[in-house]
């Protein structure tokens, strides 16, 4: 597949996704949504990926939706075309772990695509922001639910009110990510994770990430119990009788992934 806004590459088990439009910060225009779902649908696809790392550039994760693109929008072009859901969430519906490596801007929908990846690891030069408000709109793809459920209400709320950026120690502080790294170290360390998770039981990867997202969706109660069946189904791999041999063994576990 020939991506003209994207870089797609495969490192061992890891599909890595470099969002590539220098000259715009990677804002994210419709061609690079619909060709970030298309590479995303073929990682998915691909059995020998086992996790995928989303990156932008050391300037730039991705400066927020493409602001040229949208200017000239009326409420029906964004209405009829349900402009922003349409092709967005493809991210939050791929069921192998997604991980965020963010370098430099993550503005508004590039700190929301950042969002939607199952966690962010930060470059120390990271910076995020919901800056929409100055532009006379509200973030649409998610930010005012998902940064307000990872760094709670004062703080979403000034970011959304205020358009204020915070930097990647004070993400870090507030839970948006899950480390800082240097800039230099960013990808790989991105990478070696993914390769890690790559490493382990493929269907029991796939549950801990269902089981975790449920705490966004659920009550309580109601996620425990999912959790509960999913604990036991691992009972029913493969991979939980070598993980559980390997341990008592002493030597590392060869995963079958199924
Ligand atoms: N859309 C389109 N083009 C963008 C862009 C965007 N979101 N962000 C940057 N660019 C373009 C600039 O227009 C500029 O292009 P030209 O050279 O052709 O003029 C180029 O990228 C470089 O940008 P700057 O010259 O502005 O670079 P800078 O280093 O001075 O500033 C910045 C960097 C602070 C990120 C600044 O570019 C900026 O504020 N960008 C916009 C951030 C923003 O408001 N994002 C929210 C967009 S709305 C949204 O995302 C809605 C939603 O919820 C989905």
């Amino acid at each position: 597949m020939a991506y003209e806004t994207i870089i797609v590459e495969t490192r061992r088990h890891v599909g890595l996704i470099t969002l590539n439009r220098p000259k715009a910060l990677n804002a994210l225009c419709a061609q690079l949504v619909a060709e970030l779902g298309q590479a995303l649908d073929a990682f998915e696809a691909d059995d020998e990926i086992g996790a995928i790392v989303l990156t932008g550039s050391e300037k730039a994760f991705a400066a927020g939706a493409d602001i040229k693109e949208m200017a000239g929008k009326s409420f029906m072009d964004a209405y009829l075309a349900d402009f922003i859901t349409d092709g967005w969430e493809r991210i939050t519906t791929c069921r192998k772990p997604v991980i965020a490596a963010v370098a430099g801007f993550a503005l508004g929908g590039g700190c929301e695509v950042a969002m939607m990846c199952d966690f962010i690891l930060a470059a120390d030069n990271a910076k995020f922001g919901q800056p929409e408000i100055t532009l006379g709109i509200i973030p649409g793809a998610g930010g005012t639910q998902r940064l307000t459920r990872a760094v709670g209400k004062a703080k979403a709320m000034e970011m959304v009110l205020t358009g204020r950026m915070i930097d990647a120690a004070e993400a870090e502080r507030a839970g948006l990510v899950s480390r800082v790294v240097p800039l230099a170290e960013l990808v790989e360390e991105a990478v070696k994770v993914a390769e890690k998770i790559a490493g382990l039981s493929r269907p029991v990867v796939l549950m801990a990430k269902e089981a975790v997202n449920a705490a966004f969706e659920t009550s309580l109660s109601q996620g425990i119990r999912f959790e509960r069946r999913l604990f036991h189904a691992t009972f029913a791999t493969e991979d939980q009788k070598e993980g559980m041999a390997a341990f008592i063994e002493k030597r590392s576990p060869t995963f079958r992934n199924r």
